[in-house]
């Protein structure tokens, strides 16, 4: 773990909060890859939870919330000291609220909204992103317990007879997910009912062994109707005429967990001629930088100029495209592992003569000679 935190680092994935003032337990800031890293692990949640399907709306709801909400979702009462107070207005008109635990219940207050803008048919979803807040008695490992953190969340809104249905194959959604993030192993757990939160009937956590030990990365919860009851919220189903409160499957993602664990998952060390190495074996469709672009040598102005002019039409058709000159190509190599970059692109003094280039793998360290027209294919998943 502490290679992983150091490497994070080193890197610019994380760094501590606050670090020049002794940092603050349970906060955590993210540097430039690791907000890479974050947004393409976010982008695909939101394609394959959301976008991509036809039955689920996107939405992003306010932090605070009129304190009414997390009274009546039964946080207050069930979460008081874990919940950020926080003070809404000055004077004669404070009202004191929370910071949201979940961003669930923006959800559930907005689901009038969403169906009088929709008119979906049930069974539907909403899905958001978004920062969530516990302030959590011992924060610890990093980024896995912190007192800041971000969730993706669906909430699946069903009739109550078919909501088992919907919870398998949310299941298999999530698994099918890990497996495209590169999650190493994910290991479900039947959560038993004095374990489970107050809202659910049912919950796996989806676990993974992460280097301090096997806990939970994301949960799948049966909330019933418990939290549109709550709120007095229901719903008017036109074919048969008739007006009930739908039952709600979750599947609730944490954006920083898994993060971890994809890091977890890809931290490798190996020896690589002769050398021993450290590497980020990241899947392509989330590294950071999906390609570097370097001139052989950084005095030679017609490497340099040839190599920008690869990076710029590169950077046209595949995003995340990185120009690297700094220090001697060893180091370079060993920078753009450590970041998890698939592919090191190198002009050379053929390149001049030929327009072809060298692609150097990642992972076998192995390099091709390709012409330059083959590039954008060869990187392209
Ligand atoms: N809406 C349901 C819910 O919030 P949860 O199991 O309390 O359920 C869901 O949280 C996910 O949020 C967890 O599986 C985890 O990934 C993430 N999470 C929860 N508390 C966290 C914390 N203190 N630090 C980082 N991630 C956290």
């Amino acid at each position: 773990m502490e290679k992983i935190v150091s490497l994070c680092k080193r890197r610019g994935f994380v760094y501590p909060s606050s670090e020049i003032y002794g940092g603050f337990a349970g906060f955590w800031n993210y540097g430039h890859y690791g907000i890479i890293l974050k947004e393409n692990i976010k982008h695909l949640w939101k394609q394959r939870f959301v976008f991509d399907r036809e039955d689920m709306f996107a939405i992003d709801t306010s932090i605070i919330s009129n304190p009414r909400v997390l009274e009546a979702s039964g946080h207050v009462s069930n979460f008081g000291n874990e919940i950020f107070k926080t003070q809404v207005g000055t004077g004669d008109e404070v009202v004191i609220s929370h910071l949201r635990p979940e961003t669930a219940q923006g959800i559930f207050v907005d689901f009038k909204n969403v169906v009088d803008t929709h008119h979906p048919k049930l069974p539907f979803g909403v899905g958001q992103i978004g920062k969530a807040f516990r302030n959590e008695i011992s924060p610890r490992d990093f980024i896995f317990r912190s007192r800041e953190f971000e969730q993706m969340e669906v909430e699946y809104f069903t009739k109550e007879e078919e909501w088992e249905k919907h919870f398998e194959n949310w299941r298999e959604i999530m698994n099918s997910f890990s497996k495209e993030i590169g999650i190493k192993k994910v290991h479900e757990l039947e959560v038993s009912q004095d374990n489970r939160a107050h809202y659910s009937k049912r919950t796996i956590d989806f676990q993974f062994d992460y280097p301090f030990g096997r806990g939970e990365l994301w949960g799948l919860a049966y909330r019933t109707d418990f939290d549109l009851k709550n709120h007095n919220l229901d719903y008017f189903d036109e074919e048969r005429n008739i007006r009930f409160v739908p039952h709600v499957v979750e599947p609730s993602l944490g954006v920083d967990r898994t993060v971890l664990a994809v890091l977890v998952s890809a931290y490798t060390e190996d020896e690589l001629g002769g050398e021993p190495r450290t590497y980020l074996k990241l899947a392509k469709n989330i590294a950071p930088v999906r390609a570097a672009v370097f001139p052989l040598l950084k005095n030679k102005p017609e490497l340099v100029s040839k190599a920008r002019e690869v990076y710029v039409n590169l950077k046209k058709e595949v995003s995340n495209i990185e120009f690297d000159d700094n220090g001697n190509i060893g180091k370079r190599y060993r920078r753009q592992d450590e970041i998890g970059t698939p592919y090191c692109i190198t002009i050379d003094f053929d390149t001049l003569k030929d327009d072809t280039i060298t692609v150097r793998d990642r992972d076998s360290g192995e390099q091709e000679r390709i012409s330059i027209s083959e590039l954008v294919s060869k990187i392209k998943v």
